[in-house]
């Protein structure tokens, strides 16, 4: 933990591309005042540069050791079809989680060459949607092989590459739910059945092969990686020692984290590169590897930081022990907090009264206590009506929202050079209701 100054606190949000401008908050130089007030609250803000910046800086570290690399966004952090064309039009590739998630890219524009579908308890349709489009499909059991081949024999396709999710059994994540490798996890497939696992899959025709890890999501200390990328480069000499296989790719996963709190740094990408990329590096030049591709899936990284939600405070509660300040966003906005105890800063988007610090419970609308978007936050005193922003929502914010109390989500907005741009409406009453049918006893 560093000295927390208001000179650091001052860069910790600059890195954000947030700043007071006359006591006004500015994200990407816009008016975060004028954004609520032009688009309504609650929002989410977008910033188009932060993105792309975040991209290049991985892509240069990554490339400044290995050429063959390619940077696979994970679109289950985000899968607004403006960000997916921003991050394409930078060069990125992408990781699917679902058919949904395939679909969505491909609206945007996206080939199936540039996708790894990394899905976890498959089924036959899944199977089949992803051979269909030629996307390649990475296996997370190996039970799931033999359906695939049949998949591929019924529908005539030349089986191609295959690759398998491999559980290095070393997790480490923000949250014990966002930790994706140990024994007990349903991810993957352990040491034992690696090569197994590869040698049926070269037995059922596939002829290209990658490998894949993911061990967990929100890893600020690269050092965290250590063990995990220790025992899966070991998994894949032996395997390569074993089998005699030669690999398109190699793939790291996701899981670098961003800095939540005030008191955080930035992860270490030099530091990360040390970890995953020289050791990577190092398996290739021992030689039997024939240059594979080296693939990063992260998420949060990249879109995190480039987003805020701006919220409109509607009450202030005291009630005898504690202040509440009541907004209009709830977990029905941004459900980390309440899934994980995830931390995101909030802050005024107006501070051109001197007040008093008080310290308050920032609570959403939704009908249950666990409302709460953050615990014991000491600010300048609040007033109805004042609007705030919540941090960092950029990953695991839109995605993961819902219409919870029948409350519509809300619009996404995405400012450039500027600009703002509304990239998706506000969901209505009737968006919440349209597919509900009712039977015709009961019209
Ligand atoms: C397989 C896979 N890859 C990549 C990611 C992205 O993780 P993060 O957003 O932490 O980088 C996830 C997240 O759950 C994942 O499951």
């Amino acid at each position: 933990m560093r000295d927390k100054t208001k000179m650091d606190y001052k860069k910790w949000l600059r890195n954000k591309e947030l700043k007071y401008r006359d006591n006004i908050l500015y994200f990407a130089d816009v008016s975060t005042i004028e954004l609520a007030e032009k688009y309504s609250t609650p929002i989410y803000i977008i910033n188009e540069q932060l993105i792309r910046k975040r991209y290049k800086q991985l892509k240069d570290v990554l490339a400044s050791e290995y050429k063959r690399n390619e940077i696979h966004f994970a679109i289950k952090a985000n899968s607004n079809l403006s960000i997916l064309k921003i991050l394409n039009s930078e060069g990125a590739n992408f990781d699917c989680s679902s058919t949904g998630e395939i679909y969505t890219c491909f609206k945007a524009g996206i080939s199936p060459e540039q996708i790894i579908y990394t899905g976890n308890m498959f089924t036959d349709e899944d199977f089949n949607f992803a051979v269909k489009n030629d996307v390649l499909v990475n296996l997370d059991s190996l039970s799931q092989l033999k359906r695939l081949a049949m998949v591929y024999d019924n529908l005539g396709k030349e089986k191609n590459a295959i690759s398998f999710r491999i559980n290095p059994e070393f997790g480490a994540g923000h949250h014990a739910h966002t930790i994706t490798a140990g024994k007990n996890i349903k991810f993957g497939i352990l040491d034992n059945q690696v090569i197994e696992a590869y040698k049926k899959a070269k037995e059922v025709g596939f002829k290209k092969f990658g490998t894949h890890i993911h061990i967990g999501s929100g890893i600020l200390n690269p050092h965290n990686f250590d063990k995990a990328i220790h025992k899966y480069l070991g998994i894949i000499t032996n395997l390569a020692d074993t089998l005699d296989i030669t690999f398109e790719f190699i793939d790291f996963g996701g899981g670098l984290g961003i800095p939540y709190r005030p008191e955080e740094e930035p992860l270490d990408l030099q530091v990360y590169k040390e970890i995953v990329v020289k050791g990577f590096k190092e398996l290739v030049e021992k030689g039997g590897f024939d240059e594979p591709i080296l693939i990063i899936e992260p998420g949060r990284y990249l879109t995190a930081e480039a987003s805020i939600i701006l919220a409109q405070i509607n009450t202030i509660k005291n009630n005898g022990y504690k202040m509440f300040a009541g907004i209009n966003a709830g977990f029905n906005t941004l459900i980390r907090p309440m899934m994980y105890g995830s931390y995101h800063h909030i802050i005024p988007c107006d501070i051109s009264q001197e007040r008093e610090k008080v310290t308050y419970d920032i609570a959403g609308p939704i009908c249950e206590s666990g409302d709460i978007i953050g615990k014991e936050r000491e600010l300048p005193e609040l007033n109805e009506g004042d609007y705030l922003a919540i941090l960092d929502a950029g990953a695991y914010g839109f995605t993961m929202s819902s219409s919870y109390n029948s409350r519509p989500r809300p619009a996404e907005i995405l400012v450039n050079n500027g600009q703002s741009y509304k990239i998706r409406e506000a969901e209505t009453f009737d968006d919440i209701l349209k597919h509900q049918i009712i039977p015709d006893h009961l019209k």
